[in-house]
């Protein structure tokens, strides 16, 4: 009988932002050299280190090796590292390999640049095991730290093969660069791929601050559903506020559409943006809750990843959940417009919306607060100070305003 031939897999694995020309042309040798019956192309999840800079979210480059991908019936994507949750590691991508094709041979592709770091990975023992490795590189510019290196890693028991190959000469950075001029990309990318960018204004967009347009198709990705759906909610609602009140419309609309850009942040972005460890003694005394996080953590990427210097426009991101004894009309917008954008159904909110028609966003805020402080206290959580802060100034506020009424009349 003859012996059943072992499938050879190739992966390769990367940010892919955007998947170009260069990368297809390295599997593609890789597979013929080889004998490779398959190549896996594994997009990188969102890396949890890149909260601030814009990287293209994981779905959109995902979509895009899809599409790259369909030049080879050899080719295929595959989501393991996009499926997954925070930081991943090479070695739990190859352990899930490994399940779902426990007979398979892998080979890993990789360039000198990887060849130098491998010795680094996480687990590396047990990644040597579980694949061999294709490293590709033109013969001359392989130097003797490289065939150091090699011998280095061959006697810590990893299997790995030199190819020399004639790269094309260009990168994911260069060609996000030359999106201000489209065409000029257009021949180191697949046609779906060069279309799928200039449709959906992938690349060329970053021009800080990002329209609200842009911060908008950014949110899509970067939120959770339900919190994206509220955001926009929440923009509409600051909107129709801002004219109720006269306040800057531009203003309150940024604003209310980026107020909770900092919510669906995972335990590494946090660690990565500096909030780690417990809060200190007086933090707790204070009112310490992770729910107010998102206010700091939000004014962090609303200027790093958007660009956005108005200081009204971080105010109101800052102070929207507690609110801030002296806030300015932005941030009076965008606080109320969290509570009554048209999701919240429910007496107290209807009550809320009344008042701001009939008494002023004072009175409207007044309540806000007060429902919050109830439901905060029915929760047995720690109370805020700064709500109760926000709490006297707002009654201060309102008297100061009957008072003038009155002695006007
Ligand atoms: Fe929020
Ligand atoms: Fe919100």
């Amino acid at each position: 009988m003859a012996k059943k031939r072992v499938e050879k897999i190739g992966i390769l694995g990367g940010t892919f932002d955007p998947i170009h020309n260069g990368h297809l042309k390295y599997a593609k040798e890789a597979a013929d050299r080889y004998g490779l019956d398959r190549v896996f192309f594994i997009p990188t999840g969102n890396p949890p280190h890149k909260v601030t800079y814009l990287v293209t979210a994981a779905k959109r480059r995902l979509a895009m090796v899809k599409a790259a991908t369909e030049c080879d019936s050899r080719f295929e994507t595959k989501s393991y590292e996009v499926d997954r949750e925070g930081e991943t590691y090479t070695v739990e991508t190859l352990r899930e390999i490994k399940k779902d094709y426990p007979d398979a041979e892998l080979y890993y592709l990789i360039g000198t640049d990887v060849l130098m770091n491998l010795i680094n990975w996480k687990e590396s023992a047990e990644v040597f095991k579980m694949t061999s490795f294709i490293c590709a590189s033109r013969d001359s510019d392989f130097g003797k730290e490289h065939e150091d290196m090699l011998k280095t890693l061959r006697s810590a028991g990893c299997r790995i093969e030199m190819m020399d190959f004639e790269p094309l000469e260009i990168s994911s950075t260069q060609i996000r660069e030359m999106f201000r001029d489209p065409d000029e990309a257009k021949k180191y990318l697949p046609e779906k791929v060069f279309k799928m960018i200039k449709k959906d204004k992938i690349y060329g967009r970053n021009v800080f601050p990002l329209s609200d347009d842009d911060i908008q198709r950014d949110l899509r990705d970067f939120l959770k559903k339900d919190r994206y759906e509220h955001s926009i909610r929440v923009m509409e609602e600051a909107v129709r506020i801002a004219k109720i009140v006269g306040a800057d419309e531009a203003k309150c609309r940024t604003a209310g559409l980026v107020h909770d850009c900092g919510k669906n942040l995972c335990a590494e972005q946090l660690k990565w943006l500096g909030f780690t460890g417990e809060p200190t003694e007086e933090e707790l005394n204070d009112g310490y809750n992770t729910r107010l996080l998102h206010a700091q953590t939000g004014v962090i990427i609303a200027k790093e990843r958007y660009g956005i210097e108005d200081p009204e426009i971080l105010g109101a991101i800052r102070h929207h959940i507690t609110g801030s004894p002296g806030m300015d009309i932005v941030s009076c917008v965008i606080f109320l417009a969290d509570y009554t954008e048209k999701g919240r159904e429910g007496e107290k909110f209807d009550r809320a919306r009344r008042l701001l028609e009939e008494e002023g966003i004072y009175s409207a805020m007044l309540c806000e607060c007060e429902e919050t402080i109830k439901f905060v206290l029915q929760k047995g959580e720690r109370l805020d100070v700064e709500t109760i802060r926000t709490r006297n100034w707002l009654i201060t506020e309102i008297e100061r305003e009957k008072a003038a009424k009155a002695k006007s009349n």
